[in-house]
Formats: C-alpha cells, structure tokens, sequence
C-alpha cells in the first residue's frame, strides 16, 4: 500500500511517500522565517505553508519515483496544532484525494508521534512506553497495542521544548532555544546552580517545568543585581544552560523510570523535538540499559515533525479501516 502523508501542523512543512510502512520519501522544509521574531508566528506559518505544501508534495512523489495516480492514500494531520497551518494541509489533502478518488485518513499528529519508532528497525515492541516532548507537548504514554493507549501524564504548565525556548530567549540566545542550550551545556557545568526538579509526588507521572523557568529567570536577575547590570560572561552562560538542561533532562528521565518500574514495558521510546538533545538521548539511554528495557530513539528527522510519521498512521489507519469523509476539518486543540 503506497500511503502519501502531510504534516503542516506548525512550522515545518513535510510530505513523505511511504510503501507498507517502509519510507521511501520524506520532504522536510523547515520554515526560517520565524527565527527573526523569536518565535513561531502563526498567520506567517499559514502563508509559508501555502507557499511550500505543492513543491514539497512534488517533491515527497519524484523522490519517491511514483506517480500520484499510483497512491493508496492520502493521510494528513489534523491536528492538533495552529489552526491556519492545519487548514493548508487539511485542505490540499482532501482535494487531492478528491481528484485522485483515493481514500483521505486524517491523522493525530500526537499519535503520530507515538508510533514514530516504527520507522525504524529494530522496531518497538508491545506494551511500550513512550515519551513525548516537544515545544508543545510533553506527555507520558503507556501503548498496549496498536492504537489502544493510555496517558500516564502530562505537562500541568509549560511544555519541555517551551522551557527551552524561553530560557533561551532570557538568556538572549536566539530561536528555537534548544539547540543553542544543549550546545552550550555541552561546554558548561551542570551543577553551577542547583534549579528545582519539579518531580511532584510518587506515581505522579505529570510534568510542571514553569518553576524552573521562574528560577532562571529569578537568578539572572540577582546575578545582574550583583554585578551591577552588565552581562554574564561566556562561562557563566555555559553553566546555567547546563544546569537547566541538567535540571529538565533529570525531570523526564525520573518520570519514565517510574513508568517502568510500574509497567514494566518492553521498550521505550522517545519523539518530539526536545528528543534531539543531547544529554536526554545519553540519560535515556543509560536508562535502558539500567532497567533491560530496550530504548527505540529513531533519527532525528522522524523525531522532529514529519510527514513520514503521518504517513505510517495514515497507513496503519487505512489498513485498519479507518478512513475519512470528504467532511474533515482541520482541528487545533485535539488531545491524544
Ligand atoms: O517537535 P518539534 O519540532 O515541534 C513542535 O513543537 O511540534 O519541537 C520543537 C521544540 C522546540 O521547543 C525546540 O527548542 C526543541 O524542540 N528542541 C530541543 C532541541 N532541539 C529542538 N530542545 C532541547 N534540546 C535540543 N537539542
Ligand atoms: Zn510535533
């Protein structure tokens, strides 16, 4: 079955061509433009979106050597997500299908992230469990089988990767701040400042990451006191990103370590942006190892957004039977 996904959920446009689940295309463009507003502006988002979604498509079919005629399916994300970003994709999806006459599959886009590890061999195994964390999510789950999942926790507060953003931006770093924090904490000294780890209370598998942006924010501004207003040097910068990097990254791995011990999955897997840092790929890892449950961190293309995700659902979702009306809406707050 040749499935054709779309994701345009935030800023990345992407479409991937995928053949029983094995990926022969992913089209990933990552839209630059928001960097100069520190942050992703959604009425800008819409109009790349609309700019990109033909060429990337094109581009996910040439890739891929097939014609669209040859498509099984076309899946798209439905959301959640920035309502304007979802509509494009939405919207190009239906009528493609439409003048295809092919089945249309609306895919969860935090679904697809759940089941991202499937992308790759060695694949997860059942029951899994699997770690969500992106700039807009950050959700513990327990899946059993295929589509039959259950939320152990989620954030109460800030999302992982928007901890991360907005650090950044206290710190002047730059957008998106997680790249430019786990890059200095690599130079950095992670017990500089002991920030809180917000664990809340034992079989509490819930997140809560704004006290810890408060405590940045809280120590930059008596270092400034202190020294009179003027800059933090090189260093200084170095060390608190690698004491926040430390304090989050030590967060997450605690949650899972719970899930775990009270689950006993027979693997872990980790998907959303913040799953490229550095320091939480290692910590999982050791994790792993610690515990003989077998860690699935797949490349970081299928960790970020991407249509190749999309398309894996879409795929599991066509075969299933699950196909969608021609009534599909694009939905912005859709839970998992
Ligand atoms: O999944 P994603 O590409 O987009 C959505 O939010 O859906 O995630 C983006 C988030 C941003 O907050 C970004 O700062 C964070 O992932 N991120 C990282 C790293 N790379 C990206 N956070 C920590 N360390 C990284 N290396
Ligand atoms: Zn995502």
């Amino acid at each position: 079955m040749l499935v054709l996904g779309i994701e345009t959920s935030c800023d990345e446009t992407s479409a991937a061509v995928l053949q029983d689940g094995r990926v022969l295309s992913n089209v990933i463009s990552s839209q630059l433009i928001h960097k100069a507003y520190g942050g992703v502006v959604p009425e800008l988002a819409s109009r790349a979106h609309l700019r990109l979604i033909i060429p990337v498509v094109d581009e996910a079919l040439k890739h891929a050597g097939i014609r669209p005629a040859s498509l099984d399916g076309v899946a798209v994300t439905s959301g959640p997500g920035l309502i304007g970003a979802l509509i494009v994709g939405v919207n190009f999806a239906k009528s493609f299908a439409y003048a295809l006459q092919k089945p249309l599959i609306a895919v969860n886009h935090l679904e697809a992230h759940l089941y991202s590890g499937f992308l790759e061999a060695p694949q997860p195994e059942y029951p899994f469990l699997s770690l969500i964390v992106s700039g807009g999510h950050t959700q513990l789950v327990l899946v059993r089988s295929p589509f039959d999942h259950q939320i152990l926790g989620e954030t109460r507060d800030d999302a992982a990767g928007e901890a991360f953003d907005k650090v950044a931006k206290m710190l002047g770093l730059g957008f998106p701040g997680g790249p430019l924090v786990d890059a200095r904490a690599k130079l950095g000294d992670p017990a500089f400042v002991g920030f809180p780890r917000t664990l809340l209370s034992v079989g509490d598998y819930d997140f809560s990451f704004s006290g810890i942006k408060t405590s940045v924010l809280y120590w930059l501004r008596r270092k400034k006191n202190d020294v009179g207003g003027s800059e933090l040097t090189e260093d200084e910068l170095n060390n608190v990103c690698a004491s926040f990097q430390t304090a989050v990254v030590d967060v997450l791995v605690e949650k899972c370590a719970r899930g775990i011990d009270s689950f006993r999955p027979r693997c872990l897997t980790i998907a959303g942006g913040v799953s490229a840092n550095s320091e939480l790929r290692r910590r999982i890892g050791d994790l792993g190892k610690r515990t003989g449950v077998r860690v699935c961190v797949p490349r970081m293309e299928y960790c970020t957004d991407n249509g190749a995700m999309i398309a894996l659902v879409g795929w599991m979702k066509a075969s299933a039977g699950m196909i969608s009306t021609m009534e599909l809406d694009a939905v912005a707050g859709m839970s998992l």
